[in-house]
């Protein structure tokens, strides 16, 4: 088996399913957008603030790099927008294997709702604004997919399983 990566859209349940996976598969997470504000000493707020998205989109694209000089299996939470590049896809096709968590705007706008940490949503997850970022990356994110899974109305749990049995 290769490094696991879960992509997908904000509040997809990319961090939540990647904490159920690490503990199934006993491999340690990382989050791109984790590693990032360590390294930057700011939130991703801030720097899509002071340096703008196509400098943190810079930031994911050393982060892959850095993380594919690591050995070992890890499980690999990435931000929404990573895949957007097609340098940062195919980092991640290097990487490891990769799962696209498809989620539906309604289900993203209930767990996002008032949600203030996601600068491209300007903390107000309106519906048409949800819809039009999705329907502008889902060729993008599943381009990019070896596996996709659908998450709407299901438990982290449910969703890491059936990603632990689609890797056997
Ligand atoms: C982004 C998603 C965020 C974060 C940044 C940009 C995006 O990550 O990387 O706010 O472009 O979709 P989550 O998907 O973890 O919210």
């Amino acid at each position: 088996m290769r490094n696991l990566i879960l992509t997908g859209f904000m509040g997809a349940g990319k961090t939540t399913v990647g904490i159920e996976l690490s503990k199934r598969l006993a491999l340690p997470l990382v989050d791109t957008d984790e590693l990032i504000e360590e390294e930057a000493h700011m939130s991703i707020g801030t720097i899509f603030e002071n340096q703008g998205e196509e400098a943190f989109r810079r930031m994911e694209t050393a982060v892959l790099e850095r993380l594919g000089r690591i050995r070992g299996k890890m499980v690999i939470s990435t931000g929404g927008g990573l895949p957007l590049t097609e340098e940062n896809r195919r980092l991640l096709e290097d990487l490891g294997t990769v799962a696209y968590l498809r989620v539906r705007p309604e289900t993203v706008l209930k767990r996002l709702k008032g949600d203030t940490s996601r600068p491209l949503l300007n903390g107000e997850a309106g519906i048409k604004r949800i819809e039009e970022l999705l329907l502008l990356r889902e060729p993008i994110y599943q381009k990019g997919a070896d596996l996709i899974v659908d998450v709407d109305g299901r438990s982290a749990g449910e969703i890491a399983r059936e990603l632990e049995e689609s890797l056997e």
